[in-house]
């Protein structure tokens, strides 16, 4: 009984990555862990339901947005309508949530203020932000207390965020809004303009995954790949073959741009840090870290040892709960976590 009571009046807390992607919420209570995709429908069921043709409600079915852009809350009505129901679901005493949350390094003091609003508005009762590159190194098992410099990239649907860190502190950090979502709308537009073909969602993940970081100087022989899309003129879904080089050409100045970022990155660092790294190597973190080779193409590119983290999609929300598990014990944390100067 008196547990029961208790459990009402708790403060619950919960940690929040907020991606471009896909949304994951840590409960302290209740339903413990839930993670969606980041998008809001458009057009509604019912409206669905009256579109009698094929071609619009293939296209209807297809008008999904996620109201972040590059990692940052850039529709705030619909981020509410978002986080709301998976906050409710996330509390089960009398008392509203205090909440951490996530924002890349690279985010401006108005983009986290936003993200502050949406929170508060989604039933939180305080919200503290702090570095989603920092929750990543945590939630992929590195010691952010050695003296020596580790190196993280998490590549996410939206951002490319790279942080160094020494002593428990970030000592350096840099981003570039460019990430999953630009490989796959250069695949989606290389594939409309040539053969008048809108490529389902699946499909152009697909592409993606497998052929993004692939033989990049094009030795490798083309070979030809069946898809399934939209015909944009006919108004009817067919089946058509591109090859691989296409596919990569298309993606090629995205992931330019991403190394270039890194490159540029490893340039700044000063000696003593760059030969740390030398030593530590990098991890990489974020659903881009999946795509088949990213990690033996930046390895490539920077001359230094890769890996992907253990578990690498959550590794951002896996930190985020274990910081949130150390500062919940201390009396009013969430007045205590600044945003940290972060040399760039
Ligand atoms: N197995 C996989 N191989 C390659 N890419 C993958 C894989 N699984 C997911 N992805 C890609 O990862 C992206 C989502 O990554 P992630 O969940 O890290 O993004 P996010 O955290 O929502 O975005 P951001 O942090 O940039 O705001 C999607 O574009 C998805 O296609
Ligand atoms: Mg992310």
């Amino acid at each position: 009984m008196l547990s029961c009571f208790r459990q009402i009046l708790a403060q619950p807390s919960i940690a929040i990555d907020l991606g471009t992607a896909n949304t994951r919420i840590y409960a302290s209570q209740g339903e413990n862990f839930c993670e969606e995709p980041t998008l809001i429908r458009h057009i509604r069921q019912n409206q669905e339901i009256q579109a009698p043709d094929e071609y619009l409600t293939y296209i209807n079915n297809h008008l999904v947005s996620s109201p972040l852009r590059g990692g940052v809350i850039v529709d705030i009505h619909n981020a509410i309508t978002l986080l709301k129901p998976m906050l409710r679901r996330a509390r089960t005493g009398l008392r509203q949530p205090v909440s951490l949350a996530c924002a890349p390094t690279d985010t401006t003091e108005r983009e986290r203020k936003l993200l502050t609003k949406a929170v508060l508005d989604a039933g939180a009762s305080q919200v503290a932000i702090i570095p989603e590159v920092w929750a990543a190194a945590v939630g992929a098992g590195i010691d952010v207390t050695l003296p020596s410099a580790q190196m993280l990239i998490d590549i996410g649907e939206g951002v490319t965020d790279m942080a160094v860190i020494r002593d428990g502190r970030l000592v350096f950090a840099t981003a570039t809004r460019t990430a999953c979502s630009d490989l796959q709308k250069a695949v989606r537009t290389a594939i409309i303009s040539r053969y008048k073909v809108c490529l389902t969602s699946a499909e152009t993940e697909r592409l993606t995954h497998e052929l993004a970081a692939e033989n990049q100087n094009n030795t490798l022989a083309d070979r030809d790949i069946p898809v399934r899309g939209m015909d944009i003129i006919r108004r009817r879904e067919v089946s058509i073959t591109v090859t691989s080089r296409e596919i990569r050409n298309a993606m090629n100045p995205v992931l330019t741009k991403i190394l270039k970022m890194i490159e540029a990155g490893l340039r700044k660092l000063p000696k003593n840090i760059s030969c740390e790294i030398v030593e530590s190597g990098i991890c990489l973190t974020g659903g881009g870290s999946c795509i088949r080779g990213m990690d033996s193409l930046i390895a490539a590119s920077t001359r230094l040892d890769v890996r992907v983290a253990q578990d690498p999609m959550h590794s951002v929300i896996n930190g985020a709960i274990q910081t949130l598990q150390y500062w919940r014990g201390k009396e009013n944390w969430w007045e205590n976590i600044a945003w940290p100067s972060i040399p760039s």
